[in-house]
Formats: structure tokens, sequence, C-alpha cells
């Protein structure tokens, strides 16, 4: 693993650093494979990362987009990730609808969903059950409490390591995750944190010393490159 860690002085730069660090790896994955798999992470701070990405000129036909987690809601709700991203982004791009993978949640059975949705993966990247396929880039956000994608501290869901999509919880709400061995499988990862609420998950995600309680965030280690874009306000007290 190669990590990087920037801080930026403010959310605008933090976006347009974001942005042409993804750009910067989005051609490099289509140069290397000849497309390029991303995932996106939900949550407030992507949405202007996504809004300029819908003005870059780039192969949307040889882009696949997914999504590292997915509140189980209806694809019309206003809490789905799904939906900030196509209003952001995707409706505005002439990208194959068939590129667009995202995560279901209409079978009122969230395990259900979880399952079809790690068939798809397995199918579409050729793998054998049970193998974890290498997204080229995951987008991810980190909460106040260091969780990231959909695995929350003290839960479940940070411990399956044999599946590739497992069911995540926030008070009580089921959501779709990305598992840790299955992030941690990718060739990049763009972690993207703003904001002074941060700073305490951040303290404990950089600790010299790991704490007795896991810290998601921290558990991130991916085979190829780890890149932490912070704005100032997230990421000033950091002895990095
Ligand atoms: C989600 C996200 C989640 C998010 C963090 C940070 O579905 O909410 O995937 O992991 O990245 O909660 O959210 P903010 O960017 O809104 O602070």
């Amino acid at each position: 693993m190669h990590k990087f860690i920037e801080v930026l002085p403010d959310k605008t730069s933090l976006i347009s650093r974001a942005l042409s660090l993804t750009v910067e790896k989005i051609k490099s994955a289509i140069e290397r494979r000849g497309q390029c798999t991303l995932a996106l992470s939900g949550g407030s701070t992507p949405k202007p990362l996504y809004e300029a990405l819908a003005e870059q000129s780039l192969p949307w036909e040889k882009i696949h987009i997914f999504w590292g987690d997915e509140r189980y809601v209806a694809v019309d709700h206003p809490d789905s990730n799904q939906l900030m991203a196509r209003q952001a982004w995707l409706d505005k791009i002439s990208i194959p609808a068939a590129n667009i993978h995202p995560m279901p949640t209409g079978a009122q059975n969230p395990a259900q969903d979880a399952q079809t949705h790690e068939m798809e993966l397995t199918q579409f990247f050729k793998v054998k059950p049970g193998d974890f396929p290498a997204f080229d880039v995951i987008l991810l956000g980190m909460g106040d409490d260091a969780h990231t994608a959909s695995l929350f501290p003290q839960t479940d869901a940070l411990k399956v390591n044999d599946r590739l999509i497992t069911v995540g919880n926030k008070d009580g709400q089921p959501r779709l995750t990305f598992t840790l061995p299955l992030i941690n499988q990718a060739h990049c990862v763009i972690f993207l944190v703003a904001g002074e609420s941060k700073r305490p998950a951040l303290a404990q995600v950089f600790a010299e010393v790991a704490s007795e309680t896991i810290y998601p965030s921290r558990s991130i280690q991916p085979q190829g490159e780890l890149f932490w874009l912070f704005d100032q306000a997230a990421g000033a007290e950091l002895k990095v």
C-alpha cells in the first residue's frame, strides 16, 4: 500500500484536488485496463465533486459506476446515495445505462439484495464466488464516528471477511455496504474528509497506537494506493 495525505486550505480546494486526482485515476485505469470501475461514496461531502465530474469530458462508455454503500431506501428517496449521484452528475452525462450498477434496495429484504448485488459483481468482474475483485477507484467519506461506507464501529459488518457485500446498520436502519476485504482489494482508494466535526475521528484513525475500539476508517489499507484528502478544518491538528 502507498499512502498519500494532503491537507487542502478549504472545501473548495479540497473538491478541486479530488476532481483532478479522480480524473487522473480514471484515465490511468482506462489506459492500463481498457476501462475504469469507480465506486462512489454517499453522504454530502462528495456532491460538489460529482457536480464537477459532470462537467468533465471523459470516455463515459469506458467507465462503470458502482456505489460503496447505499441506504436501504427506494431510489427516489431523498436519502438515496444513487439519487444524489444521478441528480448531481449521472443524469447530466451520456453514459450507457448498463454502465451504472446501483445497489438494489427493492426486495424489502436487505440480505437478499446484498446477495443479488454480490452476484452482479462476481459476474461483472468474472471472479469466482468468494474471490475479491479489484476496483480501480473507490471514493470514501468518513463519519464523525470514523465509519466509512456503511461500516460502523462495533457492528457485525466490520467482521465480514468472506463476502463482497454485507448489510450494515446505522441507528437500526439497514444499509448495503462493501466489506472491508473488498475495499482493501482496490487499486486506489480516495478518502474525502471535510469539516471540524471529523477531527476527533481523524485523530483516532491516525493515532500512533491503535486503541481498543475499532475505528473502521483505520482498517482501510488497500493493496494499491490510499489517498487521504482533508480540508484544513478537518485535518489541521493532524501530525502527519
Ligand atoms: C453514506 C456514506 C458515508 C459517508 C459518511 C460521511 O452513505 O452516508 O457513504 O460513509 O461517506 O457518513 O458523510 P458526509 O460526507 O455527509 O460527512
